[in-house]
This record gives structure tokens, sequence and C-alpha cells, in this order.
């Protein structure tokens, strides 16, 4: 196991490349159970959910090459095996992404349940509703999700896939999958609409499914025969561009995302504004200036896109430490996603929590120390204000963070940060 030794205090000053979006690939991935022809992502991330996914779609019989200047090739086998154990499922909760695209193209799908995670309940009951009303039989067993379609397949429907929440992002990508391959047309109500949703559809119309009002929370689906391969460059990770962007801020400097798309991270410009940064921004770039300032305090509420997302909460929370005056942050997807908040405490931060809502009290000093990470995001906010605290900070178990950072520590010594990777020997 691998642990980050951060010195604050550096100024940043550079231009990150941002790669492709972790959450586009996975799904992506996925699709390529729908064909038997090669589906290739030119500019798959290196990244270890990658990795995983690949291994899952081997385990149902792929064949997947990597290229050495980066991308992934897949193809699905003529008869894919049905079966995704719980050893790489409960590794990356994105694999169940596999449970659509392998019902409607075999007929039988059997992945192991996800269970909870480290921010609580994650139900995937929207995913099992909008298979069901396609008509797939479903139960679970021994802690499997066994789905069946009818012997002449699935057929499409209409209906609903909202949550309290908002929309289910996987959910509305695992109906979406297995409706392109139905009989009959198939109306999603309720369809999430996260620029990730819109890429895979994207994707599936490059192997020849009919879709329409992607990026709407009506989708309508067309069920054809059958897909074709396809080359799909998936679209740049916004929440990785946001990750840099507030190590900016934080540290003091200049940086700058490169080949990012800013129309996804509007809220976030708009919250870096509220805080007192300037943000400039060009067609495929934006870039952070700061002089190392303390931050105005700002609110963020999360939620679906174009809401504040909260997969950058954490990161913003980090932010928040140093501000001047209290910030109120509330999780309105994950109302348990505050993991990162005792180990942020760790560094020296000031706050509380009430149920959803934590109560930053910005304080000007942070001060280096052990830190355990404990999810992808929450070890993203720990870098980010370790980058700010006095002296050394070392983050444990940062095998979280290379599930959705391509080799960060390289890329924020590029812009001047102060950061070591080393094996941990003594880490929790
Ligand atoms: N929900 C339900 N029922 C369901 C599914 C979801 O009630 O069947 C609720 C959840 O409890 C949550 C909300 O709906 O309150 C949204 O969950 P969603 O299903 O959209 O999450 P997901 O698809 O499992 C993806 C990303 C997450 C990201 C969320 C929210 C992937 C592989 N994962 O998860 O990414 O936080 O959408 O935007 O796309 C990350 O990258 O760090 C990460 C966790």
């Amino acid at each position: 196991m691998d642990k980050l030794t951060i010195r604050g205090g550096r100024r940043l000053d550079g231009e990150v490349p941002i790669g492709g979006a972790k959450n586009a690939v996975l799904p992506v991935l996925a699709a390529s159970l729908l064909t038997d022809q090669v589906l290739e992502v030119p500019n798959a991330p290196r990244l270890s959910d990658v990795r995983t996914m690949c291994e899952v779609l081997r385990e149902l019989g792929s064949g997947v090459e990597f290229s050495s200047r980066g991308g992934v090739s897949v193809q699905s086998a003529q008869r894919p095996a049905s079966r995704t154990g719980w050893d790489l499922v409960r590794k990356m909760r994105g694999s169940v992404c596999v449970l659509g695209p392998l019902l409607t193209r075999t007929g039988r799908a059997e992945v192991s349940l996800p269970g909870g995670c480290v921010f609580g309940v994650r139900p995937i009951d929207v995913h099992l509703k909008g298979l069901e009303a396609l008509g797939a039989q479903l139960r679970i067993d021994h802690g499997y999700i066994i789905a069946e379609a009818p012997r002449s397949g699935l057929v499409g429907a209409e209906l609903f896939l909202g949550t309290a929440f908002g929309s289910s992002v996987t959910g509305t990508m695992n109906v979406m999958m297995a409706a392109t391959l139905a009989k009959g047309t198939t109306v999603i109500h309720g369809a999430a609409c996260e620029p990730e949703v819109e890429d895979l559809g994207n994707c599936l119309l490059a192997m020849g499914a009919r879709i329409h009002g992607l990026g709407s929370p009506r989708i309508e689906i067309e069920g054809v025969t059958e897909l074709k391969g396809a080359t799909h460059a998936v679209l740049p990770d916004r929440i990785e561009a946001g990750t840099y962007l507030v190590a900016g801020a934080i540290a003091g400097g200049r940086v700058r995302t490169t080949g990012c798309r800013p129309q996804h991270l509007s809220v976030l410009t708009d919250r870096f504004f509220e805080a007192g940064y300037a943000v400039e921004r060009g067609p495929d770039w934006l870039e952070v200036r700061s002089d190392g300032q303390r931050a105005r305090p700002t609110d963020v509420t999360t939620q679906p896109f174009p809401g504040f997302p909260t997969d950058l909460q954490a990161q913003w929370m980090a932010l928040m430490c140093r501000a001047e005056g209290v910030s109120l942050i509330t999780e309105r997807i994950y109302p348990d996603r505050y993991m990162h908040l005792p180990e942020l405490v760790r560094l020296g931060a000031r706050i509380r929590r009430q149920e959803a809502v934590a109560i930053v009290q910005g304080t000007e000093r942070l001060s280096g120390a052990h830190v355990t990470a404990s999810d992808l995001r929450a070890s993203a906010a720990l870098v980010l204000a370790a980058l700010v605290a006095e002296g050394e900070t070392q983050v444990h178990r940062v095998y979280h963070i290379d599930r959705g950072y391509e080799r960060i520590e390289e890329r924020l010594v590029n812009l001047g940060a102060d950061i070591l990777r080393e094996r941990d020997e003594e880490g929790p």
C-alpha cells in the first residue's frame, strides 16, 4: 500500500490536462457487452477502476487490450458468460452497469449485489424497477441479483426512474442500455441528466442505437435488433478538473485545467466567484487565480446536475476549512458522505455535523498530521487540505485516490507542489 507525503505551503502554477471521465468510461466499457464487435475507447484514463471494469468484462469472456498510448479496446464474446462475482463488484459499485447490457444481449445476468459502501446505503432499486418494467424477472439469491428476460426478449415500456433525491445516474444508464436491444420503444421519465449519461447515449448512438432526448429527463429509445462496434472518446472528467481548480484556490497561484468542458462546471465557477476567487474560462479550459487568500464563506448544497456535484463536496469542504467565517455544506445526495470530516479535523479544521449538514468554521491555520483516506473523493480533499497545512501531512491508504485520479502526485508536482509517493510501511 502507498502513502503520500505532502509538505504544505507551496504555491501552484501551471496547467493540468484533464483525462477521460471515470464515470463515463465505466458504463461505456459495459456497453461493449451489447455487441460482439470491437468497442474502442481511445482516451480511457489509466485508473484502477478502469482496470477493475476490464477484469469484470474478462470474467464475462471479453477480450480486452490496453494500448501503449492509453486507451482500451474491448470485444465481447459471442456468448458472454452471465455471472459477475462479489470480489469485483465489491471493489467497485460501477460494475453493476453490466446488468442491463448483459441481460438484454444474452437474456440472463447474475450480478453480485453491491451492498452498502462507506458513505451509507446505496440502493439499486431503481435499476431493478426499470429492468422489471421491460419484462425482466428478477430475484435475489445468495447475494446475487438474478435477472432473466422472457424467451422473446425484453420489451420497451414507459417508465419513471426518479428517486427521492432526483434520479439515479447508473440506474438510468442500465435501463437505457437494456432498452437499446428491447422490442419496441422505451420512454424513460425522470432520467438522470448528468453529462456522463448523455456521453453513454452518444456512444450507444455510434453503435447504432436509436435514442432521443439525451441530456433531458425524458429519454426515448427505439429498440434495434443488433448493435455494432464503434470508437468513442469519452467526455473529460469534470470532477478531476474541479479538484485541480480547488487545489489552485487553496494553495494560491494559478491553475489552468485544459481539455475540459467549462459548461459542465458552471456551478463550481459560480461558487468560486462567491468565495472571492477569479475564474477565467475559454472554450476548453478553466483557470483559477488566487493569492492564497482565505475564502469568503460560501455554502453549497449537493444536487443532481447541473447543481453542485456530490463528488466535489469533500474538496469544497477542504477549501472552506480556511474560510473567513462559517459555511454550511449540505449533502442531499448521500447524507452520510462525510468520512473526510474527522480527518480534516485532524489537520486542525473546525467542523461539526448535524445530520446531512456540515458546519465549517473557517480557521486561519491548518497543520500537517497523519490522516487516512477512506474513499476516493475524501482522499482528494485530504490532499487538497495538506497543500496548505503547515508542515508535513501523510495521507495513508491512497489506493482510494488511484481509483479516480491518474497520477495525482505527478500532476500536482508539475504545478509546484511538494508531494512524494512512497510505500507505506507503518500506515493503518
Ligand atoms: N438511489 C436510490 N435508488 C437507486 C439508486 C440510487 O434511491 O436504485 C439514490 C441514491 O441513494 C442517491 C441518489 O439516488 O441518493 C443518486 O444515486 P445514483 O444512483 O445516481 O448514484 P450512482 O449511479 O450509484 C454515480 C457515480 C457516483 C456519484 C453518483 C451521484 C458512477 C460509477 N458513480 O453513482 O460517483 O457520486 O452517481 O452523482 O457513475 C465518485 O465518482 O466518487 C462516485 C461515487
